[in-house]
């Protein structure tokens, strides 16, 4: 274990796929070996846009079932939802008098999910990058496993750290903190093949909100939904090319070469030298029988968890218990910088 703190938050927000899954998930459980790491159901980020309370509740416990079920370990890790821990929200709002205009003009994931009708987004989901900045700092996380689309909110994460150092350097000097008091936390960008395209379209990516649901895996789905979505998976007339070279322009076979590569740990090159010349339909059996051996246990865990959510809730009190010792020590030293008053 290093001293290297791991933090990483998704949104309860539904639906979680193979894409997350593959895009993040697995990365959060491997890094679980070599640092501490803190996993966040980040619902204060979901309601930036409407969310039905009922589901919102059910989303907080697939979310955590899903990092449970993939093999996250809740015990020698801290996994719990975000509005347990009410220094996130603090925090938040200090960065927000910290934090200019001018820089969340520039965030291109507001301008898109605001669309057209931007007066009438959320004052929310504006300001949600300052938010996702406290997730971070609060815990003076250093590695933030985030995928592309979230790499202008990290930057934007730094950019605030180093501002409440320089704003704040005689008071953090004079209350003996260290200089750097929040660190730059550094973004862990996932391997390849983290971007998983639809199973019925190659040039989109798998999307929680495709009217189609055999567009997606669900982490949810049982054996039977993961083979017949694998055997309904868009293809091409061509056999599988030997060299990675012959899979572009090829949209469909590479995204299902890149999820055989991904699910079994192995080079797009190495599933090419085993499939390479043959038929779809070969490829396809090995695929539907790997999916199932790795995706099948996941599904069938997380159903379990979904008829136990009194075990579910406990852990996320237990990690929101945890989080908040650690969360709680950063806040006394900023609001002592900062030059409130509270109670000692
Ligand atoms: N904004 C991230 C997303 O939509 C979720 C998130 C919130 C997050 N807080 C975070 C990710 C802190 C990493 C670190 O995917």
């Amino acid at each position: 274990m290093t001293k290297e703190l791991v933090f990483s938050g998704v949104q309860p927000t539904g639906n979680l796929h193979l894409g997350n899954y593959l895009g993040a998930i697995v990365n959060f459980v491997k890094l679980q070996n070599t640092h501490h790491c803190i996993y966040c159901v980040v619902d204060l980020h979901a309601i930036t846009v409407w969310q039905d309370p009922a589901e919102l509740m059910r989303n907080i416990r697939e979310v955590t079932a899903a990092f449970i079920a993939s093999g996250i370990d809740p015990k020698k890790h801290i996994v719990f939802n975000q509005s347990q821990v009410a220094e996130h929200a603090e925090l938040a709002w200090v960065f927000n008098c910290v934090a200019r205009l001018g820089w969340l003009n520039r965030m291109t994931q507001f301008k898109e999910k605001a669309g057209k009708d931007r007066e009438n987004a959320s004052v929310g989901l504006y300001a949600y990058p300052n938010l996702m900045a406290a997730d971070i700092l609060v815990y003076r996380a250093t590695h933030v496993p985030v995928g592309e689309d979230q790499k202008q909110h990290l930057e934007l994460s730094r950019d605030i750290a180093q501002k409440f150092n320089n704003d704040f350097a005689d008071s953090i000097k004079a209350h003996g903190f260290a200089e750097k008091f929040f660190p730059q936390p550094e973004p862990l960008i996932t391997g390849p093949a983290t971007r998983v395209m639809s199973l019925r379209d190659g040039a989109k990516k798998m999307s929680k909100s495709d009217p189609s649901d055999y567009s997606r895996i669900n982490l949810s789905d049982d054996a039977d939904a993961i083979a017949q979505k694998v055997r309904k998976a868009k293809t091409d007339p061509e056999p599988l090319p030997s060299e990675e070279e012959g899979l572009k322009s090829r949209p469909e076979a590479d995204n299902l070469v890149g999820i055989f590569a991904a699910l079994s740990g192995k080079s797009k090159q190495d599933v090419l030298k085993e499939f390479g010349g043959g038929q779809f339909s070969g490829f396809k059996a090995a695929l539907v029988d790997l999916s199932v051996h790795k995706l099948g246990p996941i599904g069938a865990e997380m159903k379990k968890l979904s008829q136990d959510s009194a075990y579910v809730d406990s852990i996320l009190v237990d990690g929101a218990n945890r989080a908040r010792a650690i969360a709680a020590e950063t806040m006394n030293a900023v609001k002592d910088i900062v030059g409130f008053i509270r109670k000692a």
